[in-house]
Parts: C-alpha cells; structure tokens; sequence
C-alpha cells in the first residue's frame, strides 16, 4: 500500500467501532442492507483512485444523484430556467419536507425531495424510460462507467414512495411540475436506484472538484460554470437541516445519501467519498461523517 492508503486505512480503521444509527427504514429494500460495510475513497487531480475497506460493493446512490442531475438540468437548460422550478435556499428542514417557498410554491433547492422532482423532471425526454437513460448516461459520464438501476430497489421505492407522489402532486398544483406526476416520480425513484460503488462516487466527486472535467477518463461532461453552481448548492443544502454544521465541523461541499454513500468535494484538489449504511436522524451517514470529520481535522482539508 502506498503511504497514502496507508493513512486512509487507518481513518477507517479509527471509525469502525463506531455502532450508532440505523440502515434506511422507510424503503424496504434499503432496511435489508448490511449495517457493517464501511469503504472510503478518494480520487487526486491525475485520475488515480485510492480506495479501503467494502470498495467491490455496490448499493443505490439515493439522493448522492441530486446534484448530478442539477448538473445535467443546468447544463441543458441553463441557470435562469432551472431557478423559475426551484430555489437556491437551506430549507432547514429535513430532506422528505415539503419545504415549498410560499407563493411561488418553487422548492426549496434541488438537494431535498421536492426540489429534486422538480429538478428531475427539466431533463428532457419522452417518457420515464427515455428520461432515465439520459440521466443514467450523464451520471455514468462522471462516474467514468455505466451505471445501472437496481430494478429491485426500484419496485420497493415504488411501492412505498407514496410522501414523494403527494409532494410531486403539491409540485404539479403550482405549475412547478408541468408534465406527468407519473412519469416524474418514477423517473425520481430509478434515478435514485443508479447502482455504484464507492469509487464510482469518489469519481464523480472528483469530477466535480476538477472543474466538470472527470479526471479518470478526461472527457469533460459539464461546463466549470456548472460544476461551481452545483458545489454553491451542496454547501449550502448538501446535507439537509445538518449543513450549517457540517459546514462548520467540516468545511466542504458534501451530498449524502439514504442508502449510505457520502461524497465530498476539495476544490482543485480531489474528490471522496464514504459508504456506510447507518443513519443518523437527519438521514445522514454516522460513520461517513465520522470519516469526513477526521480526514478533514487531521489534513486541514477545511477550505474556510
Ligand atoms: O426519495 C427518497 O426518499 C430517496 N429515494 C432518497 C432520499 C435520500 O437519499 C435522502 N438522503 N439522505
């Protein structure tokens, strides 16, 4: 191992013990997952990847796919457009709110549930399959390989998505969501059901922290201007009604996911990225904080 993989092992050595929270309850599927994988990754400015612990193992990137597909909505429709749908404003509140700004009735910011529909549902595309491809191609493009969903997450979420129909319907009764309520809502939920690894986040985090170009591969996927928008709302909304102290203990842009996966982004220096399914109240990984929270304290990686 080089001393680098070194250092990372023993971070997530430091945090295994940790024993607090609880897999995702409220999709079956997610419930079933194995509380003990733990992996760590992190990608540099040349493309090499360092990875520890579960790296082979694959789970669904649940909300982690926000900011990707803001990155694709502003990409093809541009800033101005995507901020007539949904805001740029902390919420405060948890990710599953309903969090509509009064009035206008435009979601809080693209990162919780609502904003992300209604983020989702700018890209263009005929129908929850076309949809889901163009997404699935632009996700893959920063993960540097093809992403695939889960077709059984999928009818689980599916099944028991009915908070995130009802606020696809609040969406629909504003003419924030023009179109199908149907057809946003499952093209939401395989969205969230793009399966990847550890490493796959690492990259796509680093995609992001190099300007929009992914470093792996070298191919660029977004304009700068993009990619910077898109961190802008991670540090602000990234991680719900804990971003302030996140921001705080911490000090990157970060996104997290309900099955486990947090991402991380060092501007101009790499990206990384955590996988362990164990959640806080706020739907945040326990131990993927705790990895954060070290590396950050003991390689000064806060950028304030
Ligand atoms: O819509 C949902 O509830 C899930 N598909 C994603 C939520 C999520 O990942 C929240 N993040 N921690």
């Amino acid at each position: 191992m080089d001393p680098i993989t070194v250092l990372l092992d023993e971070v997530l050595e430091d945090i295994r013990p940790l024993r607090d929270g609880a897999p995702a309850g409220y999709i079956p599927e997610l419930a079933a997952a194995d509380p003990e994988h733990l992996a760590l990754a992190v990608v540099g400015p040349r493309g090499r990847v360092r990875a520890v612990g579960d790296i082979g193992h694959e789970f669904t990137i649940q909300s982690i796919s926000k900011p990707f597909v803001l990155a694709l909505a502003l990409a093809d429709r541009g800033r101005d457009a995507v901020l007539r749908k949904v805001g740029a404003e902390p919420s405060g509140e948890p990710f599953n709110a309903i969090s509509l700004e009064p009035g206008t009735g435009r979601p809080a910011n693209p990162m919780v549930n609502a904003g992300a529909i209604a983020t989702s549902a700018l890209i263009p595309g005929d129908g929850v399959d076309d949809r889901t491809s163009r997404i699935a191609a632009g996700l893959s493009a920063f993960a540097g390989r093809s992403l695939w969903v889960d077709e059984q997450v999928y009818e689980s979420e599916s099944a028991t998505g009915d908070r995130n129909r009802a606020l696809a319907h609040l969406l629909r009764s504003h003419g924030i969501l023009e179109g199908s309520v149907d057809v946003a809502v499952e093209t939401y939920f395989r969205q969230c059901s793009l399966l990847v690894t550890v490493r796959d986040l690492a990259v796509m985090s680093a995609t992001l922290a190099f300007g929009g170009v992914n470093p792996v591969t070298g191919e660029r996927v977004v304009e700068e201007v993009v990619a910077r928008d898109v961190l802008s709302i991670m540090t602000s909304c990234g991680m719900y009604d804990f971003s302030g102290e996140w921001l705080l203990r911490v000090g990157l842009p970060a996104k997290s996911g309900v099955s486990g996966g947090l991402l991380a982004v060092a501007p101009s220096q790499f990206g990384v990225a955590a996988f362990s399914p164990r959640l806080d109240v706020h739907g945040n990984s326990v131990r993927g904080i705790a990895v954060l929270e070290t590396l950050a304290e003991r390689f000064g990686m806060h950028t304030l």
